[in-house]
């Protein structure tokens, strides 16, 4: 493989809203991004990666794109964003940018012109379908967003029109060669503008099958279903994502292009990533985690209820990804993003907080592979805790709240477990210090609820933080050995993760306690060089000793 500026960088994702807000509005902003590189330059971060900053009604925080040519209001102006990517430049750094290529907003002058007039050139834009033969919608795929696939031509025409997430969300229909041109026209503007890199939104969705299909179910009724068959990963996908990125790269060859494939399996990581095809350079699945579901409780919905990590499955999953990624595209490394809840309150110890942020982090960021961290996790910063359901702005949760209140839950049980899981509680403010908003704002933010105490002043000033922790952990992932390393899973029980990396000159093993209980292991070689110890992990010889959450990457003498 040849190297290329993106196989060497820590990607730190930013949700602009909830960053930094500069003008006091209370909705996080570019030029409160800006104010915070050199923030993110001394934590040993080269990449910043901003979820959508399109103009976009906000239907779906900005996934939901009405002009791709212009900021949202909310967020700044063109001459911020454009201050943004010098300040990056200048400080050695890179930026990415999201690149929602799936669908628009149902603001979008394509779809609003697409509804009006029915012969204009921008109806084949999105997808429509006549009704089925009984006059009902034309299949029962289910939308991600529940509900169907399909709703009815706003303007009142018999047919239906396809959205794969909110109604509000319409498909665009790569099929039609216009829709690929405009979508290319506006990657390179920005890639113009001088961003270094896509990610791609939902690109795994752009080819759909046969709307007259219909997903066999039991009762053969017509309830949505979620059908991954007929929309995800379909072999056209490739190619209008080679066609995509090949226009791109022709004119500006080093752009780095990482894909969202939510449901990638290893094998499907593999095609999207074979090098040489201009398809993505590395993707985002997830696919990777895996929560243990055997203490669910069955007498309601299990889709907000909280789960510990199934740590062997997880470890099965590491190992898939990494063995058959070895020879074709670097893995991407994360424990959360936007769209879960945060990795301190999922998988973290309450009763360890730091340690166990710390333990987290060194399992995996030193794998073979790109770390991306979330805004705020190198605090060890757990979950917002909203008061009212509707802070969710999820329609899939009123459905959960009606289960688990069927169930006899109270108010303040459900409210726990959305809290605990969903991912609007990940979305908090970012804590910068201990004034009232945290210093993100000096105005009420658009999400608030009760959080824990972590702030990054705090924590930039003391030596033992979960952040000058993650500081060492990257200056190391910077070294050759965990830039360019194999990985190799080492045998140990749930209770331990345990791997080494090594090339040709050096190794190196990562040794990470996931419980309260002392753990012990024996190393596959005589321990001699500590290059990073926590929570009070010790060695002699072959032997480690590890508290609690504790651990120790060693290696042996040269
Ligand atoms: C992706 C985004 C998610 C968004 C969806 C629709 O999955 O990560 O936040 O809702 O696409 O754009």
């Amino acid at each position: 493989m040849s190297t290329h500026w993106y196989d060497q960088q820590t990607i730190y994702q930013i949700y602009p809203k909830s960053f930094n807000d500069s003008n006091n509005d209370g909705v996080g902003d570019i030029a409160g991004i800006t104010a915070k590189v050199p923030y993110l330059k001394q934590l040993g971060i080269t990449t910043i990666w901003l979820n959508p900053i399109y103009q976009s009604p906000q239907v779906d925080n900005g996934y939901d794109v009405s002009d791709y040519y212009q900021v949202d209001p909310s967020l700044g102006t063109m001459a911020e964003v454009e201050t943004l990517i010098k300040t990056v430049h200048d400080n050695g750094m890179y930026i990415i940018f999201d690149f929602v290529l799936n669908h628009t907003s149902d603001q979008h002058p394509w779809f609003k012109q697409a509804v009006a007039d029915p012969h204009s050139k921008y109806r084949d834009y999105y997808l429509w379908q006549d009704p089925a033969a009984d006059g009902g919608r034309p299949n029962n795929w289910g939308s991600f967003f529940g509900g169907s696939v399909w709703d009815k031509d706003p303007a009142g025409g018999s047919q239906y029109y396809f959205h794969l997430f909110d109604k509000r969300m319409p498909d665009l229909n790569w099929t039609n060669p216009a829709v690929q041109q405009a979508m290319r026209d506006v990657a390179e503007f920005w890639v113009e503008k001088g961003i270094d890199g896509l990610r791609l939104d939902a690109f795994i969705h752009l080819a759909k099958a046969d709307f007259r299909q219909t997903y066999p179910s039991e009762t053969g009724d017509q309830t949505p279903i979620i059908s991954d068959m007929f929309y995800a990963h379909l072999p056209k996908v490739h190619q209008y994502l080679h066609d995509f990125v090949a226009a791109i790269k022709a004119k500006h060859p080093e752009t780095y292009v990482v894909g969202e494939a939510s449901s990638a399996d290893p094998h499907l990581m593999v095609d999207y990533t074979k090098p040489g095809t201009d398809e993505c350079n590395q993707v985002i699945t997830f696919k990777t985690f895996a929560d243990d579901n055997t203490h669910d409780d069955h007498s309601f919905s299990d889709m907000f209820q909280p789960r510990p990590m199934d740590v062997t499955t997880y470890k099965q999953h590491t190992v898939g990804i990494q063995a058959a990624l070895a020879d074709t595209s670097l893995p991407t490394l994360y424990w959360n993003n936007h769209d879960m809840a945060r990795v301190a309150t999922r998988y973290g110890d309450a009763a360890y907080p730091k340690e166990s942020a710390k333990s987290l982090a060194t399992l995996l960021y030193l794998q073979r592979g790109v770390p991306i961290i979330y805004y705020g996790e190198e605090l060890g910063l757990t979950n917002i805790r909203y008061h009212d359901v509707a802070d969710f702005e999820d329609q899939t949760v009123p459905e959960f709240v009606a289960s688990a209140e069927a169930a006899g839950k109270t108010e303040s049980e459900t409210m726990a477990m959305l809290n605990a899981t969903h991912k609007m509680a990940g979305r908090g403010p970012m804590q910068w210090d201990d004034t009232a908003y945290h210093g993100f704002s000096e105005h009420q933010p658009w999400k608030h609820g009760d959080t824990d105490a972590m702030n990054a002043q705090a924590e930039v000033a003391d030596p033992t933080s979960v952040y000058n922790y993650y500081r060492q952990l990257l200056t190391l992932k910077r070294q050759p050995l965990f830039a360019n390393g194999q990985f190799v899973m080492l045998g140990s029980d749930k209770a331990l993760f345990t791997y080494l990396i090594d090339d040709d000159c050096d190794q190196a093993a990562v040794v990470c306690n996931l419980t309260e209980q002392t753990q012990t292991y024996t190393l596959p070689f005589a321990g001699d060089d500590v290059l990073l110890v926590q929570g009070g992990a010790t060695f002699q010889e072959r032997q480690v000793t590890l508290p609690a959450w504790s651990n120790i990457v060693i290696s042996p003498a040269k």
